[in-house]
């Protein structure tokens, strides 16, 4: 959700705070503001909309120092307005905060502090975090103190970097359920709420815990947990460049991130094909291995496009790993009452790897000695952290709010893992040969599909006016439909719905007439004739049509009204190939109606707070 960035050095922090700003702004972009600490003080900035706003209402001699904070927020308490934009400040201005996250007792305190005189500027749960500081530091008359008496009054969830007017030169940074990572350079050091906006700096970066602080000066850094207790662990290497994150030529995030489609598959399949013994070879699960040829059950959590890919994973390790598979989205399942034992794997997928009910979900399974394997694109995160194995997805940086390659790369791991579970049990030598030819092949067949872009586009122009559209697959296809949906609600704005094709006439198909058009996800598969069916039932209703078919399909040319194509390849991977064209359909939806696909309203790319 809300974004953090803070630097303490030798150089003037203001420009580091706007660059990591700009870096970050996909974490939410409802306002943004600095506080840096100069020679008279901290003085702040703030402003409602885009960094680049705030950017140009920054007057450089003003906010000159060598020590500063940042956020780009993501609005839960108060409205965006500049009241409510941080970094906020106490009464007496000594203490500036910074935070991601909910603080749940807000209330209370907010009561508490306002019988003891404390005036609030803002309608924010974040505010209470200064004046409890404040309060704190009139006893303690030490910061450090300070700052840990008043965390551990907190209920919630924070990341958090507190800058004090009174001890200029000090980052104090902590962590509560939303991520922070410090950034280790020479003669500077950095916090943020995850590496992006780190990598034009260092990519050496320690993540804190929940329940630990870091004391970070240009000198150094110090973490200790909210108990005073030394912690020693050590940083790690971020492999993501900074050239990952800026838009290389592209009008948008989005549209470089599904571009980057074919070099993704073949990051995440490098190393980890055995050809000749149709195998795949992942080295995150040599801790569970016995573990895993002991599983009797998995259950698969994630959200949004994370959990679409757990219904294809669903779908291929059951039909060729002949294990039981659920998929449960991770909000439900962190608060019912899941059934869990030793033998059950739970598998957590997150492109971001801090999403927080998908973590919470990851506690719940350990809670109850279940073991756990994390699918994240993050290296370092939270559900890679605490998951006791993991794969990661090696997508790179995804930045736009949309998720596109991370999705690709989510399928193409879950595919591994299916062969790597299957070939132990039921998947035979020449079943195991074939999915890897057939994964060699993906980039090939994702670079042919971008050849269409221009029919797309065309499409895009043709479907722009319309606002409902429905999604509908089976089979391998039915989580694509959903995605497809997904995609284009998030940014289009239009109202879009997924629908498994044989639910079509259990309700949905009151919906279609002429103002209602079917997005027909109909690759060659087991299903096809099937699909088919469901054509001719929407057209026999006056519904328009435009399907997903396979190259050379000349059923599919006499029947639908519009058609984009795909290459053949295995039934399993086909979702693989059919949501690239419906990334790029949303993208263009989204430009006709002239919106900004890589900041939709109201979302935040990662949702740390519940
Ligand atoms: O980082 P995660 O994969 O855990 O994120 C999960 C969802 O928030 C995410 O997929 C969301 O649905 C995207 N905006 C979809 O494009």
């Amino acid at each position: 959700m809300c974004g953090i960035i803070g630097y303490v050095g030798e150089k003037e922090a203001l420009p580091i705070l706007l660059d990591g700003l700009r870096r970050l702004e996909y974490r939410g972009y409802d306002s943004a503001g600095v506080a840096v600490a100069g020679k008279k003080g901290v003085k702040t900035a703030r402003a409602i909309g885009k960094v680049a706003v705030l950017a140009s209402r920054c007057e450089r001699k003003t906010l000159s120092g060598m020590a500063g904070i940042g956020h780009t927020r993501w609005a839960t308490h108060g409205k965006p307005a500049t009241r409510n934009t941080h970094p906020h400040t106490d009464c007496t201005k000594s203490f500036f905060i910074a935070h991601n996250g909910i603080i749940e007792n807000h209330e209370e305190l907010r009561t508490e502090l306002t019988k003891k005189r404390h005036i609030f500027k803002s309608e924010t749960d974040s505010e209470i975090i200064a004046h409890l500081i404040e309060e704190e530091y009139r006893d303690a008359q030490n910061l450090e103190k300070a700052v840990q008496f008043a965390l551990l009054r907190l209920r919630g969830t924070y990341g958090l970097a507190v800058m004090p007017n009174v001890l200029p030169g000090k980052i104090i940074a902590a962590r509560m359920g939303a991520p922070i990572a410090i950034g280790l350079g020479e003669g500077e050091n950095f916090v943020a709420s995850d590496a992006v906006p780190l990598l034009p700096h260092t990519r050496t970066v320690l993540y804190l815990e929940d329940g630990e602080m870091a004391v970070v000066t240009a000198k150094g850094h110090a973490v200790r947990t909210l108990q005073n207790k030394l912690v020693t662990r050590g940083a790690e290497m971020i492999e993501w460049s900074a050239d990952n994150t800026q838009k290389g030529g592209f009008p948008h995030f989005t549209l470089k991130e599904i571009r980057e489609g074919p070099e993704v598959v073949r990051n995440t399949l490098r190393g980890r094909l055995i050809m000749e013994n149709g195998l795949a070879n992942l080295g995150g699960l040599q801790n569970i291995t016995q573990s895993l040829h002991n599983a009797k059950r998995i259950i698969i959590v994630g959200c949004g496009t994370a959990l679409h890919a757990a219904r294809v994973g669903e779908y291929m390790i059951e039909e060729y790993a002949g294990i039981p598979v659920e998929v449960e989205s991770a909000s439900e399942f962190r608060y019912r009452k899941p059934v869990l034992d030793k033998e059950t794997l739970v598998i957590a997928i997150s492109q971001s790897g801090e999403t927080a009910d998908t973590l919470e979900a990851v506690r719940e399974a350990k809670r109850k000695g279940t073991m756990t394997l994390g699918v994240t694109n993050a290296v370092g995160s939270s559900i890679a952290r605490e998951t006791d194995a993991g794969i990661y997805n090696h997508a790179g940086p995804e930045v736009s709010v949309l998720s596109t390659k991370a999705y690709i790369s989510q399928l193409v791991v879950l595919v591994l893992l299916t062969m790597h579970l299957g070939r132990e049990r039921q998947m035979s030598l020449s079943a195991g040969k074939r999915i890897a030819k057939e994964l060699e092949e993906l980039p090939k067949k994702i670079e042919k599909i971008f050849a269409q872009e221009k029919e797309i586009k065309k499409l895009a122009k043709k479907y722009a006016k319309y606002e409902h559209l429905l999604y509908l697959g089976r089979k391998y296809n039915f989580a694509t439909a959903f995605e497809g949906a997904l995609k284009v609600k998030e940014a289009s704005y239009i109202h879009a719905e997924g629908c498994g094709a044989g639910e079509m006439k259990h309700g949905f198909i009151a919906l279609i007439d002429k103002n209602f058009p079917t997005i027909a996800i109909t690759p060659e598969t087991s299903v096809y004739d099937k699909m088919l069916s469901n054509i001719q039932e929407i057209k026999a209703r006056g519904g328009r049509v435009l399907a997903v078919a396979t190259e050379g399909d000349r059923r599919i040319m006499r029947l639908a009204d519009d058609a984009l194509y795909i290459p053949k390849t295995l039934e399993m991977l086909s979702p693989i190939l059919a949501v690239v064209p419906l990334q790029l359909f949303a993208y263009y939806l989204t430009l006709e109606r002239r919106l900004d696909p890589d900041r939709p309203r109201n979302l935040a790319k990662s949702v740390t707070v519940e």
